[in-house]
C-alpha cells in the first residue's frame, strides 16, 4: 500500500507538448500488433486521427429510454454519419443492418441497471466479439466506487488479457458515481488507471481543467456527452474537448434526443474532424435542421 498522506497532485503535464505516436497515428498504439492498429485505424480516422462514435448502448442499463424506444427508427438513420457504433450485442444482431459496414465498438459488460446500485459485472465472451467482427469492446470502471471499483478493474484486466489474445482494443468506460466529485483530478484519476491497467482507449467526461486529464493518459480518450443539453452548448463541450486534445466522442443522448439528429451528428462531425468553432457548427446544425 502506497503512503496515502502523501499523494501530491501532479504539476508537469507538458501541455502543448504532444506524445511521441512512433509511427503510428494514435497515441500510446505505436506498439500494438497489427491486428489492433487495423481495428483502431477502422474506429479513428487516420487522416484526422479522430472518430465520431455514436453510442446507443444506454437501453442496457436505462431500458428504453427517449431516443432509444425504437432504435431502427431513430438510430438507423444516423449510422452513416457516425465513424463507430457503441452499442450491446442484443441490438446489434437485432438492429443493425450488417450491411452498415460501420466497425462497433461492443458493449461488453452488463450486470446493472438505473433500478439498482453499480453492482456485479459479467463480461461478454471475447469469441462472441470476434464472432460479432467487433472493432473493440467496452467495459465500465467505477473507480471510487467503494462496493465494485476492484470487481470493474478486475473486469477491465480480464477484458484487455482477452483483447490482447484477440486483437481487440478495449475501450475502459468511466463510471461516474452518485458521491463523486466531477473534477478533473477524479477523471484524471479514472482515465489514468484504465489506461494503466491496459485500456487501448478511454470514455470519460469533459471537466474544466481537460487538459490535465488528456495530457496524463497516454492512450486516446474519447468523451460521452452526458445528458442532453442545447445543441450549441454540446457542440462547443465536444469543441472543448478536442482543443483539449481529445480524440474524439462517444456521443449519445446529445445526437439522438436533438431536435434534428442527423444535423447535430453532423455538426458534431464537422467540430470533431475539421476543428470548426462551435458558432459555426451551429450555424451548420441550422442549415442542415431546415433542409
Ligand atoms: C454509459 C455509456 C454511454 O454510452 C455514454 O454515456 C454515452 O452516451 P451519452 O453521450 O448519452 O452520455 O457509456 O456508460
Amino acid at each position: 500500500m502506497a503512503d496515502l498522506d502523501d499523494i501530491r497532485d501532479g504539476k508537469e503535464y507538458g501541455i502543448g507538448v504532444a506524445q511521441k505516436a512512433d509511427g503510428f497515428f494514435l497515441k500510446g498504439s505505436a506498439n500494438l500488433d497489427w491486428g489492433m492498429k487495423d481495428r483502431l485505424s477502422r474506429i479513428f480516422n487516420p487522416q484526422t486521427g479522430k472518430a465520431v462514435m455514436l453510442a446507443f448502448d444506454h437501453g442496457f442499463l436505462m431500458g428504453p429510454t427517449s431516443g432509444v424506444e425504437r432504435i431502427d427508427l431513430s438510430i438507423v438513420p444516423l449510422i452513416e454519419y457516425a465513424d463507430c457504433l457503441m452499442c450491446t450485442r442484443g441490438i446489434l444482431r437485432a438492429l443493425v443492418p450488417p450491411t452498415s459496414r460501420k466497425p462497433v465498438c461492443l458493449r461488453a459488460d452488463a450486470g446493472t441497471t438505473i433500478l439498482t446500485e453499480m453492482n456485479d459485472n459479467v463480461v461478454l465472451d471475447p469469441v462472441d466479439a470476434v464472432r460479432l467482427n467487433a472493432a473493440a469492446i467496452a467495459v465500465m470502471v467505477a473507480v471510487g466506487d467503494p462496493e465494485t471499483e476492484a470487481l470493474t478493474i478486475a473486469n477491465l484486466y480480464g477484458a484487455v488479457d482477452s483483447g490482447q489474445e484477440y486483437g481487440l482494443p478495449v475501450m475502459g468506460v468511466t463510471a461516474v458515481g452518485k458521491d463523486m466529485a466531477r473534477d478533473a483530478r477524479y477523471f484524471g484519476l479514472a482515465a489514468r488507471v484504465c489506461a494503466e491497467n491496459g485500456a487501448n482507449i478511454v470514455k470519460t467526461y469533459y471537466t474544466e481543467g481537460f487538459e490535465k486529464v488528456v495530457a496524463c493518459c497516454p492512450v486516446p480518450i474519447v468523451i460521452a456527452g452526458g445528458k442532453k443539453l442545447p445543441e450549441l452548448e454540446a457542440l462547443e463541450l465536444a469543441h472543448n474537448a478536442i482543443q483539449c486534445g481529445a480524440a474524439g466522442v462517444d456521443m449519445g443522448r446529445n445526437v439522438f434526443q436533438s431536435e434534428s439528429p442527423v444535423a447535430m451528428i453532423r455538426a458534431v462531425g464537422a467540430v470533431v474532424h475539421q476543428g470548426m468553432k462551435p458558432k459555426d457548427a451551429f450555424q451548420l446544425f441550422n442549415d442542415l435542421k431546415n433542409t
